[in-house]
């Protein structure tokens, strides 16, 4: 393995470079960033969490609505200020936004400060482009229009030591019509199963006790192994009986895909936890034919209540978008109405944002911007009141929290979350580290609207 990079900075400098990755968008960027963090350690640069100070700054790039664009290249200001003070000074980007050409032009008209711009089909080669950028002289740029196969045994350099992030697939064949990750992130791609299973067992030989399993629509997952296809549930099945693994979650599901079986698959399991994101995006069945998203709100309120069935006290999450292009007061309407019927316990609400190059831009009829805003705080007041009274049903009792570490606030508060995924923050007295990572009973006794508060239970 080459390492012209390390190799010339630590004759140059006596020490090895530092290199910082702010990441914007969702957690599969986020594990993005752990595995180019993993490759780069394995070179021998050194982590650090200031963007400022480090030798080499990376943009992993969301391009899912405006506001992460515009963050971008906000934040890509703060670096040309700092590049101008220090020439050498290492700047790179790369994830979502670098798969659409009108980006890369930009960057390459406006922004030839930038050192390395790589795509999200092959990012595990940012550290040889950086060894090419130092032999050439010259930036470099590359962006694969479509993935190769998978590549297998990354490294990686997680936040946690408990708890690890696992792509199961990549990619997406759904195009609602308003969403750009097909595009970004090319088409559905399954890990082969066996892969996945010694990943996770490996990863619980090293402390792990709790995966949550990546993937756009995890409920399409078809790994193909020995001349067969694994579905999810199958999937499921096998990593349940990990020993030493405690939970397993996954995200994302899509409505029209999440069958019997994954349900099923709740009652039968005692590792998975009883919690399901469900995006509905919007509560009107016009609406939903326009976004291409091949449900009826009928379907979706038949699958809420086959979960509740199958396991009453699963909690449920969502996410909903406002002012999609045609939606009327009315359609408005029975998105509230879906969110009183359904009571979710947090539903994650978004502004629609046209995004460039998708089959919504086109639509003619977009909404006025007063009227989305207008909108979207009638929902989220809606969201929140359910949320917090729901929040409010488990105070006096006891729940299993996985303990996360202490509070970014308050030294002396611990946080984690519940098999339900509910964010518990509990006051310990003295040193409580050898509590994270562990699972312990913490009885509630304050409900906020995000989060709940309590004490160690000892029984
Ligand atoms: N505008 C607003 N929200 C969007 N999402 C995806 N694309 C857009 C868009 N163009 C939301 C959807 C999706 C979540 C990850 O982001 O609700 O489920
Ligand atoms: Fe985007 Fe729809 Fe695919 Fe989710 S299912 S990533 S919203 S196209």
């Amino acid at each position: 393995m080459k390492n012209i990079f390390v190799e010339e900075f630590v004759n140059d400098n006596g020490r090895q470079p530092t290199v910082s990755i702010t990441t914007f968008g969702c957690q599969m960027n986020e594990h993005d960033s752990e595995i180019l963090m993993g490759l780069l350690s394995e070179r021998g640069y050194k982590q650090t969490e200031d963007r400022k100070i480090a030798d080499v700054a990376i943009l992993n790039t969301c391009s899912v609505r405006e506001n992460a664009d515009k963050r971008f290249f906000g934040t890509l200001g703060q670096l040309k200020k700092i590049k101008e003070k220090n020439p050498s000074f290492v700047t790179c980007v790369c994830g979502c936004m670098m798969q659409q050409q009108h980006i890369i032009d930009k960057l390459k008209s406006s922004y030839p400060w930038v050192d390395v711009i790589v795509g999200t089909h092959n990012i595990d080669k940012l550290p040889n482009l950086l060894d090419n950028l130092i032999d050439e002289k010259k930036r470099q740029i590359e962006i694969l229009p479509e993935a190769k196969e998978i590549i297998e045994d990354l490294p990686s350099e997680r936040l946690f030591k408990h708890k690890a992030l696992v792509n199961i697939m990549f990619g997406c064949n759904n195009f609602c019509t308003y969403c750009i990750v097909p595009y970004t992130r090319g088409r559905e791609r399954s890990r082969n199963p066996k892969n996945i299973l010694k990943e996770i067992e490996k990863l619980v030989s090293g402390g792990v006790v709790e995966v949550m399993l990546l993937g756009q629509n995890v409920n399409s997952y078809r790994g193909e192994c020995d001349g067969e296809v694994w579905k999810f549930p199958r999937l499921l099945e096998e990593i349940n009986k990990i020993e030493g693994l405690q939970r397993i979650r996954f995200m994302t599901s899509h409505p029209k895909d999440m069958s019997d079986n994954l349900i099923k698959a709740y009652g039968k399991l005692d590792k998975l936890s009883k919690y399901v994101h469900l995006p509905v995006q919007s509560g009107s069945n016009n609406v939903l034919k326009k976004m291409n998203r091949r449900y009826k709100v009928e379907d979706y309120i038949t699958l809420i209540n086959k979960l509740r069935t199958e396991v009453p006290e699963i909690t449920i999450s969502t996410d909903i978008i406002v002012g999609f292009p045609g939606e009327t007061e009315d359609d408005f309407l029975e998105t509230l109405k879906l969110v009183e019927s359904v009571r979710y316990d947090s539903a994650f609400t978004f502004l629609y944002s046209v995004r460039k190059d998708t089959p919504a831009e086109k639509f003619k009829d977009q909404v006025d911007e007063e009227i989305k805003h207008e909108r979207f705080n009638r929902l989220v007041e809606l969201v929140n009141n359910i949320s917090a009274e729901k929040n409010s049903e488990y105070v006096g009792n006891v729940y299993k929290v996985l303990v996360d570490g202490y509070s970014k606030t308050d030294a002396t508060v611990l946080s984690g979350r519940t098999d339900g995924f509910k964010l518990v923050n509990f006051r310990v007295d003295s040193d409580a580290s050898d509590l994270i990572g562990k699972i312990v009973d913490v009885k509630i006794t304050n409900a906020k609207t995000f989060s709940l508060e309590g004490e160690l239970f000892l029984g």
